[in-house]
């Protein structure tokens, strides 16, 4: 069964089966509606229902509170209709970003090898390439049914080709079940994307801090490469945060494009080992940099404690939530 939905205040009006959510419906028409996690975990995609029957789905209690669920709030990624439905959500999307449909895809794992332990790089080759920007993520259909989020590393001007790091979570369905035991080049893959609303902000001219954090890296590997191959000019500074040397991947891939371009600068950071470099946690390298950090545009990404950790450290130096871009990494098992 499909029903109508009518997204106010733009007045678009979309189809959507009852078993698919009205966020899919709508990124896949193109339509974007706010969103992170796609999970409903986040309350990114919060919105209200103003007519007609939903099913809220699996909405977690905490990012959608009774009282919101009384009032005719729903989390869109995860609320399906069961009859036509109109919905009021924050549509406006932000200067200078494309929107790139959500599509399905196909394709040919080229590479998977291990960078670090337990990370693992694949990269796809697909039968039709994706429009994405980038730190854009893709969910990857794991054997059995079930999905997982993953940022792209590769570059949006390759379409065709999606890098993706995979940390491994012990016991994961995905990492341990899969990717970690048999997957292999050759394997044929689904996936789908892109998403997410992390992304390289086009029209922010100020200087650029990435915050990385384990694979939090990915997404800013995109960024860095969609700048080289653009010829975009911007300051950009970049912290990636490991626990020790193994830890730290593609450290040679940033020293050349260091060596290589002036307005790059790569800081590895170790929050266990002494070594030649830094150690400590990016928030507190952050801090001891940067005092005072207005004027920049920061862009984090990693587990939601270094998330949270950098976010304070950047308002601590005066920086206001506008000027900072963030992506958690649940933990995707
Ligand atoms: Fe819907 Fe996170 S709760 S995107």
């Amino acid at each position: 069964t499909t029903h109508t939905v009518r997204i106010e205040p733009l007045g678009a009006e979309i189809e959507c089966r009852e078993d698919q959510t009205v966020l899919d419906a709508a990124l896949r028409e193109g339509i974007w509606l706010p969103h992170a996690c796609t999970h409903g975990t986040c309350g990114t995609c919060k919105a209200q229902i103003l007519e007609g029957d939903a099913d809220l789905g699996d909405a977690s209690p905490y990012a959608l509170l009774e009282s919101e669920r009384e009032e005719g709030c729903a989390l869109l990624c995860v609320a399906c209709p069961r009859s036509d439905l109109v919905v009021e959500g924050e549509v406006d999307v932000e200067e200078g970003v494309d929107i790139h449909p959500v599509r399905d895809r196909a394709g040919q794992v080229a590479v998977a090898e291990d960078i670090a332990p337990d990370v693992r790089r694949v990269v796809i080759t697909l039968d039709e390439p994706l429009a994405f920007n980038p730190g854009q993520y893709v969910l990857l259909d794991v054997p059995g049914g079930e999905q997982r989020p993953y940022s792209i590393a590769s570059s949006p001007a390759d379409g065709g080709r999606i890098e993706l790091h995979i940390k491994r979570s012990e016991d994961g369905l995905c990492t341990d079940g899969w990717i970690f035991k048999s997957l292999t080049a050759g394997e044929r893959v689904t996936l789908s994307g892109p998403y997410g609303q992390f992304s390289f902000r086009p029209l922010r001219e100020e200087p650029v801090l990435l915050l990385a954090g384990g694979t939090g890296l990915a997404p800013m590997v995109s960024m860095l490469r969609h700048l080289v191959e653009t010829g975009i000019e911007r300051e950009v500074v970049l912290y990636h945060g490991v626990a020790t040397q193994e830890d730290l991947y593609d450290a040679e891939w940033f020293e050349t494009l260091q060596a290589e371009h002036d307005w790059f600068t790569y800081r590895p950071a170790l929050s266990r080992d002494s070594w030649r470099g830094r150690s400590g946690r990016v928030p507190a390298l952050l801090a001891e940099d940067y005092p005072r950090a207005s004027g920049h545009v920061a862009y984090v990404c990693g587990s939601p404690a270094m998330v949270a950790d950098t976010m304070k450290a950047l308002m601590k130096a005066r920086l206001f939530p506008r000027d900072i871009y963030r992506e958690d990494f649940f933990d995707a098992a």
